[in-house]
């Protein structure tokens, strides 16, 4: 087992009608508040109303309309500004991934001088941030319990993820009643997001008997939870299942003491929207079985047989190989099973698009120190095969 440091300060307020919390949370920090939203789901929840009643007393600031893979222009510019202009005390996350970490990248450029982008590529380190709390809608990412947030932007092609202990929130609430209305194609995204997070952990070189059980109890209740919620999309249990999972799932508690991935099938999703803005979990579903198969070797095999099996119950007896190509069908069927692309035709990617965005993968994200290395042909090829 490797050493290891671990830190999550965030408190989690979980269940119905956690909300009910939100006021003697705020009421920790100044009267200035910067609400955070995106295009305007909260308010078909009726959550924008009730959080607007609970915050009566206080000076509301709102900054709305953030999409989908979040952009750094002019989402968190003008966060920033407002921010600096208003007298910003705290920021309050309402929406799904997207917000929360457009909100954490907020939270860090209006403590620092300088162009925030410094800050997302690392350029300068985040030294102060304002505080952020969030009410956290959909079932995804597990940004309401990690101290990460990815960025994208535009004109270079760039999604960048960047990391602070100062970016994690202060509190996240986490009602699963406010996941009823997430649709069908975003909870099956958000599911495969998480068992993804799970994945990139679990198939690494050093790992316990501890973590891999964690993990694998994780995903079971994923997979087990997602199609009950598609079905019946007000199913509190499932709803509920699966939101916690997903908010352990980002936090590193699921792999203390784990040697790094590389965390390689985020590393080619994030190229895949930056250039394409496409759902991060619909790429996910679509890499995931076949950077399996392609990495599948003597070195990787046992990571395979411990995933099947224990997580799909397959056979035990039969040979290693007949376990690892089982495990790869059926991970490729649970995520087809949630009805979402299983190609990168199908989201609009073609073949001619593919080798500039292999490149950029190659020349920015070090998938060549990856626990199952990858060059650039490689990526390359995993792509060919996801079309
Ligand atoms: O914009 P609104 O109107 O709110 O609609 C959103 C959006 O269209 C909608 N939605 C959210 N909650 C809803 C709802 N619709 C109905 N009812 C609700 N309760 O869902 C759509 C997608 O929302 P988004 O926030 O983009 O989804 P998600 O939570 O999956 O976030 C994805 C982003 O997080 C990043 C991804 O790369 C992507 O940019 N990630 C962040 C991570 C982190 N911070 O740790 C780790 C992940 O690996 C991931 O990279
Ligand atoms: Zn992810």
């Amino acid at each position: 087992m490797e050493n290891f440091k671990y830190f999550t300060p965030t408190k989690i307020y979980f269940g119905k009608d956690s909300i009910n919390n939100l006021t003697d949370i705020l009421s920790l920090f100044g009267k200035n508040i910067l609400i955070t939203y995106g295009g305007g789901s909260i308010k078909k929840i009726g959550l924008y109303d009730k959080v607007k009643s609970l915050l009566k007393d206080k000076n509301i600031y709102e900054l709305s309309g953030i999409e989908p893979n979040p952009k750094y222009n002019p989402s968190v510019l003008d966060g920033v500004k407002i921010c600096k202009d208003k007298k910003i005390d705290v920021v309050l996350s309402v929406g799904g991934g997207s917000v929360l970490d457009c909100s954490k990248a907020i939270c860090a450029g209006a403590c620092y001088d300088g162009d925030p982008w410094d800050l997302i590529t690392y350029k300068a380190p985040v030294k102060k941030a304002l505080p952020l709390v969030d009410i956290i809608t959909l079932a995804a990412t597990g940004s309401e319990y990690d101290n990460g947030a990815v960025i994208s932007r535009t004109e270079t092609n760039d999604k960048m993820g960047f990391c602070s202990d100062l970016l994690f929130p202060y509190a996240s609430i986490i009602d699963p009643v406010y996941t009823f209305t997430v649709s069908p194609y975003q909870t099956a995204a958000g599911a495969i997001d998480a068992i993804n997070h799970v994945m990139e952990a679990y198939f690494a070189e050093k790992h316990s008997t501890l973590m891999d059980g964690m993990s694998e109890a994780c995903i079971k209740s994923i997979i087990k939870y997602t199609p009950i919620a598609l079905k019946n999309p007000n199913d509190y249990n499932a709803r509920a299942e699966i939101m916690l999972s997903a908010t352990l799932a980002c936090n590193g508690i699921l792999s203390l003491g784990n040697s790094s991935s590389g965390w390689p099938m985020h590393a080619i999703e994030h190229a895949l929207s930056a250039y394409f803005d496409i759902t991060h979990g619909v790429g996910l579903g679509i890499i995931a079985p076949r950077w399996m198969k392609y990495i599948l070797s003597d070195k990787t095999i046992n990571r395979f047989v411990s995933f099947g099996t224990h997580v799909f119950d397959i056979d035990s007896s039969l040979s290693k190989e007949e376990i690892a190509k089982e495990t790869i069908c059926k991970v490729y069927d649970i995520f087809a099973s949630f009805n979402i692309p299983m190609t990168l035709t199908e989201v609009g990617i073609k073949e001619s698009d593919l080798k500039e965005i292999a490149h950029h993968i190659a020349i920015n994200e070090g998938l060549d120190k990856a626990w199952a290395s990858l060059n650039e042909n490689d990526i390359l090829n995993i792509l060919k095969d996801c079309l």
